[in-house]
């Protein structure tokens, strides 16, 4: 694993407590094979949106691939690949399109992440920086889950996704029949699994783990979502494998992190 990768799968693992589990249960000893994509959420504002959440990966070889729309839950996204190393995991970045939401979202992010600069160098491990309130955590989540999970996590890590193609034993068909049967909980919004072999993609996810957050209007920690697992099955699409995003599939994989299991 390149040390930048490493260093981001870390900062994942802290509070994402369903990869070891999934690792057990699957009997994964390679942290590698969880190298299909790495996925990030942002807001559109320049110091830190898709452009300067890319330029780390940029600068170690990336190129940006794709962009995406997700008209409904107001999202632009880019996917970017390393051309110089074939096993180095996509980089899938989404931000929050501010213009398109509501005032109150608009002032509580940009307060909330004014504090970003482009001179900071580990913005991709950054975190949240500003102190919460339940009370707007709620009425953010009315108007947009993804804007929710922003102003709890920050800028960080928002899943890693499990290379099922690379698995001998496993299609992704069995490997979730087995995580069900483990007790893990997938996310169902669309079907267990997105997309098909026709497509050149087949996706699933865990619903998100729980952290406990302390607000500053509550006297008692909360269970939040923080992040979860991804599993992706790649195939060929006319002779060649298919390396990019389903928007269909990765609009319902946005909603992992919904507090309410779906
Ligand atoms: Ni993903």
């Amino acid at each position: 694993m390149n040390r930048l990768i490493k260093e981001l799968w870390d900062n994942y693992m802290e509070i994402t407590p369903s990869v070891a589990k999934i690792k057990k249960v699957l009997g994964l000893e390679n942290d590698v094979l969880f190298a299909d994509h790495i996925a990030y959420r942002s807001i559109n504002v320049d110091s830190c949106g898709i452009e300067r959440i890319s330029r780390p990966f940029l600068d170690i070889g990336y190129v940006i691939k794709k962009t995406y729309y997700f008209e409904q839950k107001k999202l632009r996204a880019i996917h970017l690949e390393n051309d110089f190393s074939k096993k180095a995991p996509k980089i899938f970045i989404s931000e929050l399109m501010l213009e398109k939401c509501s005032l109150f979202l608009r002032r509580v992010l940009l307060n909330a992440f004014q504090c970003f600069h482009f001179s900071e160098e580990n913005i991709l491990t950054s975190g949240r920086k500003w102190k919460i309130k339940y009370k707007v955590y709620k009425e953010l989540e009315k108007e947009s889950k993804y804007a929710a999970w922003l102003y709890i996590h920050g800028i960080r890590v928002n899943h890693f996704t499990l290379n099922v193609s690379q698995l001998e034993n496993y299609t992704i068909e069995n490997l979730c029949n087995k995580l069900i049967a483990s007790g893990i909980s997938l996310n169902k919004s669309g079907g267990i699994i997105k997309g098909s072999e026709s497509k050149g993609l087949k996706q699933a996810s865990t619903m998100a783990d729980k952290i406990q957050v302390q607000f500053d209007d509550l006297y008692n920690e909360i269970n939040i979502p923080s992040c979860y697992v991804e599993f992706a099955q790649r195939y060929l699409v006319e002779k060649k494998q298919f390396k990019g995003f389903l928007v269909e599939s990765a609009n319902k994989i946005f909603e992992s992190t919904n507090r309410i299991s779906i």
